[in-house]
């Protein structure tokens, strides 16, 4: 890497909306502390950008998610209570939530004006140097190399504003950022336009964004001119949108496997499928389910009928 070139060491996590998706479990408690089995989704959000090179974890929050700044602050009697006990293996679970030499900054969005607005909330602490925003409620199992650490990999040779992209049904394109783009490499494309929620016969491509980001600070300056969109709020795709006719943004397609716990149904295929890779219920949990649903390709629907 030239000196010229910038790394990317800072990664915003705005977990400032409502979860009304998920009421009533998200009334009092944040969406993005659920656990999908044993470890909260912001959690998850923030070991795929420590192992991307991040250290520096900026969260934009609001007034009821104290419980995720509890989350990644120290538990002293917690602590105490597990060395006194000798669970040094716990111990070391509690500790290593935030590794050494990883910061925790937290900021205010005091009102939920939309994800633009609460990435600019970030401004003063990002400064000026190319950053990641990662959405938690969009759980990616990237296999051997996290969604962000290809996205990195990808920012590393490009040097320029990178989306997470993935193609979904177009009859969901209403949920999502759509893009048009040209293909210039294995998995990256330039991206020509991007529009949010359109209708499916209004999206441009089958290319959605997902919660993962690379943005150039030139963004924050055209968030403070993006005027409320979509729904009433300050849309982070409309200052995207303002950024790729000034800048090159490009689109990556991911490898890996999305699943989106803002969403119940996503939420419980992606609580199933970690759980069938964790080393401590695999088994037990496989065996659960060849009981529930037959073992030998019985139907799912019987199996419900006989429940
Ligand atoms: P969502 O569109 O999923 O909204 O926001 P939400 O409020 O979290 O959930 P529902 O739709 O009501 O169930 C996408 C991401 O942007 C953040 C959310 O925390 C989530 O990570 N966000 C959204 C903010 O931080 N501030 C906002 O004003 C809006």
């Amino acid at each position: 890497m030239s000196s010229k070139e910038t790394r990317i060491t800072k990664a915003v996590f705005p977990v400032a909306g409502m979860g009304t998706r998920f009421l009533p479990a998200t009334k009092a408690n944040p969406k993005e502390m659920l656990p999908v089995v044993d470890k909260p989704l912001i959690q998850y959000a923030a070991e795929e950008a420590i192992a991307a090179g991040v250290d520096e974890l900026i969260f934009v929050t609001s007034s009821s998610k104290r419980a995720i700044e509890d989350h990644f602050d120290k538990n002293y009697e917690m602590e105490a209570e597990l060395a006194a006990k000798g669970k040094i293996d716990l111990l070391n679970l509690v500790r290593d939530v935030v590794p050494k030499g990883v910061s925790c900054v937290y900021v205010r969005q005091a009102e939920a004006l939309g994800l633009g607005h609460a990435v600019l909330c970030a401004k003063s602490i990002v400064g000026n140097e190319p950053f990641a925003v990662i959405l938690a409620d969009d759980l990616i199992d990237g296999g051997n190399a996290s969604c962000m650490q290809q996205m990195v990999a990808a920012f590393n040779e490009k040097q320029c504003s990178i989306l997470g992209v993935e193609k979904i049904p177009i009859e969901y394109s209403h949920k999502y950022g759509m893009i048009s783009s040209e293909e210039i490499g294995d998995r990256l494309s330039r991206i020509k336009s991007i529009i949010e929620k359109p209708d499916p016969a209004d999206a441009p491509s089958d290319l959605a964004v997902v919660g993962r980001y690379i943005l150039t600070p030139r963004i924050f300056g055209l968030l403070e001119t993006t005027p409320r969109g979509a729904g009433g709020e300050i849309q982070l795709t409309d200052a995207i949108d303002a950024l790729l006719k000034e800048e090159e943004v490009l689109a990556y397609q991911f490898k890996g496997k999305r699943y989106d716990c803002g969403s119940k149904l996503g939420y419980l295929k992606a609580s199933i499928d970690y759980a069938l890779q964790h080393p401590e219920l695999a088994d037990d949990f496989t065996e659960y389910l060849k009981k529930r649903f037959g073992q030998n390709g019985g139907r799912i629907e019987d199996s419900i009928k006989r429940a």
